[in-house]
Parts: C-alpha cells; sequence; structure tokens
C-alpha cells in the first residue's frame, strides 16, 4: 500500500486525513510551517516543503496549499520521484498545468488534480447517465455554486489576490468540470459577466459556456452569496437533476418512463474516493485518470484562463 505525504495541512488537508484514515490508507509525513505541531503522532511533520519532497517514506503527495503554489510543489515532488494528487485548481494558468503534465511525464509519475466531486458514486452515476441517452441528447447545462464568506475574514485566500483568490478558481472549477464532463470538448465561445471585490477578484461570476450541436452551459460561482447549489442537465428526452451537485449524493430522472430518484451516498467525508482511484490506478501503473484526465485539466485551466481575463478586464 503506498504512503501518503501532504503539502500543506489546512482545512481540506485535515478532511482529507479523516478520508484516509476512514480506509486505512498511510500517511508518512505532513509539511505545514503554521500547522506542523498539531500533527498526528506517528506522522512526521516538516515545517518545510523540501524536507517532504526528499522522505524516501512518502509515495504520493497531496498538495493541498493555497493556488499560488499548487505548480511549483506538484513539479517539485514529481522530480523527487513521487507521484501527486494536486488540489483544485491544478495551477493558475493552463500553461502551468501543461507543464506540470510534462513533468510527470518525464519521470512517469501519476498526476491528478482532485475535484473530488468526479469520483462520488452519486456524480459518476449522473454524469454516466446523461451521456447514455437516458434523456435523449444533453443539450443544456445549469450549475451553480455559490457560499457566503465573511469578507473581513483575516488573510483569507479566498480574497487575497497574492495567493491566487477568487470565485472561478476556488467553486467555478466544479460547474465548469460538470460542463466538460457532459459536453467532452472545448468550448467554441463564452460570456462572462462578474461582481469584482475591492480588490479585483471575482466575488461572483456567470458564465455561459457554448458547445458544437446548439449546447448551453450557463453557470454560476460566488463567494459573496449563497446560491441553490443543484445541476439541471436537459435532454431531448428528459432531465438530470442533481441536488447539491458537487456532493451530489441524490439525483432525479425525469424522462419518458416517470421520475425517478437515485441514491449513492458517499463513503465517509466522500474524498476517500479520490484517494482509493489514486491507489487503484497507480497499482495499475496508469499516470493518469480516465475520470479527471490531463486534457481535462488543461481544458478547465484553458477555460478559467479565459474567463477570469473577461471578468477582471
Ligand atoms: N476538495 C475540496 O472540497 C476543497 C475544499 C476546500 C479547499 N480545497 C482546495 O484545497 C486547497 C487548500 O484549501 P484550504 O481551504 O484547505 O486552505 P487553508 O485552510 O487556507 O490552508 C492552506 C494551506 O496552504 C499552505 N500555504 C502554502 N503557501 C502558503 C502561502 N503563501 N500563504 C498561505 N498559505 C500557504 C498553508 O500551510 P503553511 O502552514 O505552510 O502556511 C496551509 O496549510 C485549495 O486549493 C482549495 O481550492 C478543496
Amino acid at each position: 500500500m503506498m504512503k501518503w505525504g501532504f503539502a500543506g495541512y489546512g482545512r481540506i488537508a485535515r478532511k482529507f486525513e479523516e478520508g484516509l484514515n476512514h480506509i486505512g490508507h498511510d500517511i508518512a509525513a505532513i509539511a505545514s510551517r503554521s500547522g506542523a505541531s498539531e500533527v498526528t503522532e506517528g506522522i512526521t511533520a516538516y515545517h518545510n516543503y523540501d524536507d517532504l519532497m526528499n522522505d524516501s517514506e512518502v509515495d504520493i503527495v497531496y498538495v493541498s496549499t493555497t493556488h499560488n503554489t499548487h505548480a511549483q510543489l506538484a513539479i517539485a515532488a514529481l522530480e523527487a520521484g513521487k507521484h501527486v494528487l494536486c488540489e483544485k485548481p491544478m495551477a493558475t494558468s493552463a500553461e502551468d498545468v501543461k507543464k506540470m503534465i510534462q513533468v510527470a511525464k518525464a519521470n512517469n509519475r501519476f498526476l491528478m488534480e482532485a475535484i473530488w466531486s468526479r469520483y462520488l458514486p452519486g456524480y459518476q452515476k449522473a454524469v454516466a447517465l446523461a451521456k447514455d441517452g437516458t434523456i435523449g441528447d444533453a443539450l443544456q447545462i445549469s450549475a451553480n455554486f455559490g457560499f457566503k464568506m465573511n469578507p473581513d475574514a483575516p488573510k483569507e485566500r479566498l480574497l487575497d489576490p497574492s495567493l491566487a483568490a477568487g470565485a472561478i478558481w476556488d467553486v467555478g472549477i466544479y460547474p465548469i468540470s460538470l460542463a466538460q464532463d457532459v459536453f467532452a470538448e472545448s468550448p467554441s465561445s463564452m460570456h462572462v459577466d462578474a461582481d469584482l471585490s475591492k480588490l479585483n477578484v471575482e466575488d461572483r461570476c456567470a458564465i455561459q459556456l457554448a458547445y458544437s450541436g446548439d449546447r448551453y452551459a450557463q453557470l454560476s460561482c460566488a463567494i459573496n452569496l449563497n446560491t441553490i447549489n443543484n445541476a439541471i442537465i436537459t435532454g431531448t428526452k428528459g432531465h438530470i437533476i442533481m441536488k447539491d451537485f458537487w456532493m451530489c449524493e441524490h439525483f432525479t430522472v425525469i424522462n419518458e418512463e416517470g421520475e425517478k430518484i437515485h441514491h449513492h451516498p458517499m463513503a465517509s467525508n466522500g474524498l476517500c474516493h479520490e484517494a482509493m482511484a489514486c491507489q487503484e490506478l497507480i497499482a495499475d501503473g496508469q499516470v493518469q485518470s480516465p475520470l479527471i484526465s490531463w486534457e481535462h485539466s488543461i481544458q478547465l485551466a484553458t477555460i478559467m484562463d479565459k474567463a477570469i481575463k473577461m471578468a477582471r478586464e
């Protein structure tokens, strides 16, 4: 069984630790400049990231730091011969995502963007049904992911442009990823409207993507507004309604056969599903995931680069 090393020990890393504990995966070491003293007994704690990369006990590094540091830390880990699971967004530009992939290829190491939703049983099933004709041809998607944070929170990574803040990178990536999962090609055009913060990052954003065959996605994201975070996929013969689509456990299919609710509970807090996928893919000698492929990450980053530029100009 491979052993994990964590680069970063913030909010999501602690939840990921819970997920790994649930499936009995080992954590060899955790690096964090501010959180090293809080590391569970028995796990090696490092106060800097270089020591983690040099730890021969670590097989795979989970990068869960602020967005601005993902590319640099993932590349350091890959060059040190580690596999990498990197929190979303993989990097803050498509150019950096491509560099990370080149390094993974050159070192023959596994690299995956941690879009945890994609490995949840409910999300997987809903996307599979959207693509297999259950609702005819999928033509439209609407999906929102918005929450209201405290705008006065000190040093908050969601607000600080130097840490690559903003709604698109933080939560917009989920509805964009869903549209890409279902439509599976690069959008042909994009329209973006944004409510920007004082520091010129998106607090709230509406994104419309158009795809070949008159297929459209209407997406929204926010860090200053609580929205209903459902997704509706509409096809020529019906609909799939995903409740809380980014953590989907329940969805409804409405088609010619009637209305059916599907229940697919996640295990523990859900983060173990992506961890199990990493273990299985690596054991099978794979360097990328078929569900969150390198091409998917490049497309996401390309769309976000453009959307952020359009939002902020
Ligand atoms: N999958 C999910 O559901 C989910 C949910 C939340 C977040 N995320 C993603 O996970 C990542 C971390 O989010 P989080 O909410 O866990 O963040 P967080 O609680 O603020 O933790 C951020 C971590 O980044 C490290 N860091 C490295 N360089 C830093 C710098 N220059 N300034 C500040 N911190 C720095 C900090 O460690 P040091 O002690 O070394 O400073 C800290 O451990 C982000 O990419 C986010 O989008 C994913």
